[in-house]
């Protein structure tokens, strides 16, 4: 009977961890289409701005065939490589972060879409 009662709340929290999971990606879906008018992520595809299919793990400034700016490959050289964390400052407010980038984009203000959009760029890395 334990045993039992143990295999429902393993699985239990399992489902609900999933679940949470996948809306967060979802949600991510609804914040990356400001994102889509400049990036796609499903396919390795560079627009006006560099394919971000992959960009988790990837250093800054890096992805072939797209012509950063300046600033942005300065950045990959001094060490930046995409993360949360570094997402989460990049996505907050991109031009402090990276002073000089070319990407014409305010930032996001609530830090449960950077979240959501970092969990959703996620499906689209290893
Ligand atoms: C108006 C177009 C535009 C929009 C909108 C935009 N970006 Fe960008 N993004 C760019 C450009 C251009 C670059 C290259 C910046 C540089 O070289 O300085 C870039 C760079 C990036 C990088 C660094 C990639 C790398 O290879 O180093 C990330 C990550 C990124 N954008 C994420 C996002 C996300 C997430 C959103 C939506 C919340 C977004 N961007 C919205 C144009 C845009």
């Amino acid at each position: 009977m334990r045993a039992i009662a143990l295999f429902a709340v393993v699985f239990l929290a399992t489902f609900i961890t999933n679940q949470s999971h996948a809306q967060d990606a979802a949600a991510g879906e609804k914040v990356f289409a400001k994102c889509k008018v400049c990036h796609v992520a499903d396919k390795d595809q560079n627009k006006l701005g560099p394919s971000l299919n992959g960009v988790i793990g990837r250093t800054a400034g890096t992805h072939p065939g797209f012509s950063y700016s300046q600033a942005m490959a300065a950045a990959g050289k001094s060490g930046v490589k995409w993360d949360e964390p570094t997402l989460k400052t990049y996505l907050h407010d991109p031009k402090a972060m990276v002073k000089g980038t070319k990407m014409a984009f305010a930032g996001l203000k609530q830090d449960e879409d950077i979240a959501n959009v970092i969990a959703y760029l996620k499906q689209f890395s290893k």
